[in-house]
């Protein structure tokens, strides 16, 4: 790009915040429909993460979406241009050493492709929160899925819009059959196995 003179071969770098922080960066990318327990789950992890001294950062729709992102829709570019600004945001997290925890929808494949490429594939593990949406509109904690079958919401995932499952998730959380204590204790293995091989490294 013309005239952008970029710095980052005069700014510290990953590795000494990461020597900093004793910890790796990493991204965990939950995608999972609406009402399925992607940020509940993330604030539980957020919570155990930190009580064993990890630095983590939690990402998700409803804050992203009232300010960085309030420019942006539905439509499936609206969402490809949310996902896209996400990843770049929390590269710069895991760029940092931090954990960050993504909790978007992120409803297809393709978006979450552009995701992994963006923030690096070596950083990047899909959590797909794999709840029903029988159980999610069961639920319909915010009242959305009765205006989306009213029609008063078009293309609400699930209902009016696509939802694509994940082709090779590094982790299935159910929440119709799980335990929050359980998802929760299935993520800390994976992150504790993650962490403990790139001490090693
Ligand atoms: S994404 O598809 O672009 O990844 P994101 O996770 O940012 O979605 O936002 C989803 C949240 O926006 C939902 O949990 C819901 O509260 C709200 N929402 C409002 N309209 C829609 C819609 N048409 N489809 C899905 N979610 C919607």
């Amino acid at each position: 790009m013309e005239h952008i003179y970029p710095i980052f071969d005069r700014m510290l770098s990953r590795t000494d915040k990461e020597t900093l922080l004793g910890q790796r960066g990493m991204m965990i990318w939950f995608t999972g429909l609406s009402g399925s327990g992607k940020s509940t789950i993330a604030i539980a992890l957020e919570r155990e993460l930190h009580r064993r001294g990890l630095l983590c950062r939690i990402l998700d729709g409803d804050n992203i979406r009232s300010g960085i992102n309030n420019n942006l829709g539905f439509s499936p570019e609206d969402r490809i241009e949310n996902i896209r600004r996400i990843a770049e945001v929390g590269r710069l997290f895991v760029d940092t050493g931090i954990i960050t925890l993504a909790a978007f929808i992120s409803p297809t494949n393709e978006l979450r492709r552009m995701a992994a490429r963006i923030i690096g594939e070596d950083d990047f593990f899909e959590v797909y929160v794999s709840t029903p949406l029988e159980e999610c509109e069961r639920r319909d904690v915010k009242g959305l899925y009765a205006k989306a079958r009213r029609g008063e919401i078009k293309e609400f995932t699930g209902i009016s819009a696509p939802f694509e499952r994940p082709e090779h998730p590094a982790l299935t959380l159910d929440t119709s059959r799980l335990s929050l204590e359980e998802s929760v204790k299935q993520l800390l293995d994976l992150i504790e196995k993650k962490q403990q091989k790139a001490a090693k490294e």
